[in-house]
């Protein structure tokens, strides 16, 4: 079973599967496609996060992107100490990429097919082209940014407007690129002529990422963090990203309520959650950062007396003013989920941060740079394209990691066998959005379709306010809501909206496997 936003690539991991690969091989296949198929979120100039687990063996993978050697600090701030756009668009707001170095390390250590193999769907795609879905479609406010750049304009606003859905579209240079990758593995993006294109965007943009940056990095095998929550045991991603301790956090809290009792999506239930929430994300935005730079209080997320006592402060919370939520831009990043015929597993997140990242096109290579640095704390205090307001613990350092929130999540049975594989795109929503699903399966048995296509809701330590999706909640509640601590603002729409998360789970139901695809987006399940 895959799961993945965009068909094309979901198709190309069921192919790998069907022939005798292994959900490691799949998921090469899958993230190499997804660079094309999708590339406001699939990337070969991003990073990402895996969870596995391979048969008995859980593992994770950390292939985020560092800063440059030659970062500082204060980097994206002004003369006068405020933060510049530079973190956003164009070429410093590129970390170095991780994604070709993590699947080579992915591939190395599970990988049972060629790697070369593995490639050749996206090299095929790239070059004979395909005919654009909705999963591909650029939206009218990504158009202002990429046309800054000409190698991005020229592959996505080809005579100033955006590409159409049903058009044949091809990226020569990108199949070159990846062509490069299958012959030479990782060698075939950090050194060598893909490398000397990066370089030359560099020169030419204004950038900081070295020769030297880019041979020098590397993926990082890392232990999950692993918790209960309602006696099952989950596996998920340590830090360099967030996601895994805040949701452990977050469950631990709430393990000491009754969800069942207060009822689905009753005032109370999601008041504790919110709250639960909110406690959680205070604790990450201050403490968290990359582990080889900062020590990473692991035993506190975990422990049972901090969750106890955060869970006595929620008891007694009052109501409170809200704030106005952080202004949302477009946010694109993605997770997909794959299992195999041995009951392997593979839950990886990955992305270039905002959709189409810094929207610089490496010229001549035919992809994207990320603008991951925006995840670090700029100036702390200050609110970042996520929304998040973080500390110095997440300030940057050169070869650090900047803080993330995806989250790749792996629920396992009782036997020690999967039986939920999930993980988001949303920036800090990816938590909130996989805290819930957990809940809605963990807690309240809903199949896996109600599951993920319930109203979803968020709330971070700031803004002070709690976000409903609009249309999914009825007025005699919000108005409960409203009484409460958290003042619900509401998403701009339903669907088609960028404030929540896309989720993309696999649940084992009896002998079968059970795939969806977030119904918010466009992406496919399929198994065979
Ligand atoms: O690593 C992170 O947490 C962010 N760069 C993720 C960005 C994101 O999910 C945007 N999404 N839709």
């Amino acid at each position: 079973m895959v799961v993945t936003a965009a068909p094309l690539a979901t198709r190309v991991g069921v192919d790998v599967l069907r022939s005798g690969g292994n959900a490691a091989d799949a998921a090469v296949a899958v993230a190499f496609s997804l660079a094309v198929v999708y590339p406001t979120a699939g990337n070969l100039g991003g990073g990402g996060f895996i969870v596995t687990r391979m048969g008995r063996e859980s593992a994770a993978l950390d292939f985020r992107e560092v800063a440059p050697g030659a970062s500082t600090r204060d980097m994206y701030l002004d003369a006068k100490g405020n933060v510049t756009g530079k973190s956003l668009t164009g070429a410093l707001a590129a970390g170095v990429p991780g994604s070709v170095a993590g699947l080579w390390a992915l591939h190395e250590k599970f990988g049972t097919k060629p790697w070369g193999e593995l490639l050749q769907p996206a090299i095929d795609l790239a070059e004979k082209g395909f005919t654009t879905d909705s999963a591909f479609i650029a939206s009218e406010s990504e158009r202002a940014r990429l046309q800054q750049f000409p190698a991005s304009a020229a592959l996505f606003v080809p005579g100033g407007s955006l590409v159409p859905l049903g058009a044949m579209w091809r990226n020569p240079d990108l199949a070159a690129t990846l062509r490069r990758i299958a012959k030479h593995g990782r060698d075939g993006f950090y050194t060598g002529p893909t490398a000397a294109l990066v370089a030359a965007e560099m020169k030419r943009s204004g950038g900081i990422i070295s020769a030297a940056d880019l041979k020098n990095y590397e993926p990082i095998w890392r232990a999950p963090v692993e918790f209960d929550y309602r006696g099952h045991h989950v596996i998920s991603m340590p830090p360099a990203s967030s996601g895994g301790l805040t949701i452990a956090l977050i469950t631990n809290i709430l393990s000491g309520f009754d969800l069942h009792a207060m009822g689905w999506h009753s005032p109370e239930a999601i008041r504790v959650i919110a709250e639960s929430e909110r406690a959680a994300f205070a604790r990450r935005n201050t403490l968290l950062g990359d582990p080889a730079f900062v020590k990473i209080p692991t035993e506190a997320f975990l422990s049972p007396d901090t969750a106890a006592a955060l869970r006595a402060a929620i008891a007694s919370t009052r109501v409170a003013a809200a704030e106005p939520r952080a202004p949302s831009r477009e946010r694109h990043t993605t997770h997909f989920s794959v299992v195999d015929a041995h009951g392997n597993a593979i839950a990886m997140t990955t992305t270039l941060n905002n959709g189409y990242g810094s929207a610089l096109t490496v010229a001549g290579a035919g992809f994207l740079l990320n603008d991951e640095m925006d995840d670090f704390t700029a100036k702390v205090g200050a609110i970042n394209a996520m929304g998040l307001r973080q500390g110095s613990a997440n300030a940057i350092q050169p070869g650090k990691r900047m803080l993330s929130s995806m989250t790749p999540t792996i629920v396992l049975d009782s036997a020690g066998a999967p039986m939920l594989v999930t993980g988001a795109s949303g920036g800090a929503r990816i938590i909130t959005g996989v805290t819930q699903l957990l809940i809605n399966v963990l807690d309240f048995s809903l199949p896996l379709g109600l599951a993920e296509g319930a109203p979803r809701f968020h709330a971070q330590d700031y803004p002070d306010s709690l976000l409903l999706e609009k249309g999914g909640y009825a007025d005699d509640l919000v108005r409960a809501l409203a009484g409460r601590r958290q003042h619900p603002t509401f998403s701009k729409s339903s669907y088609d909206n960028d404030d929540f998360s896309y989720v993309q789970s696999i649940l084992r139901v009896g002998f079968r496997w059970q795939g969806v695809a977030e119904p918010r987006g466009h992406g496919l399940a399929l198994g065979y």
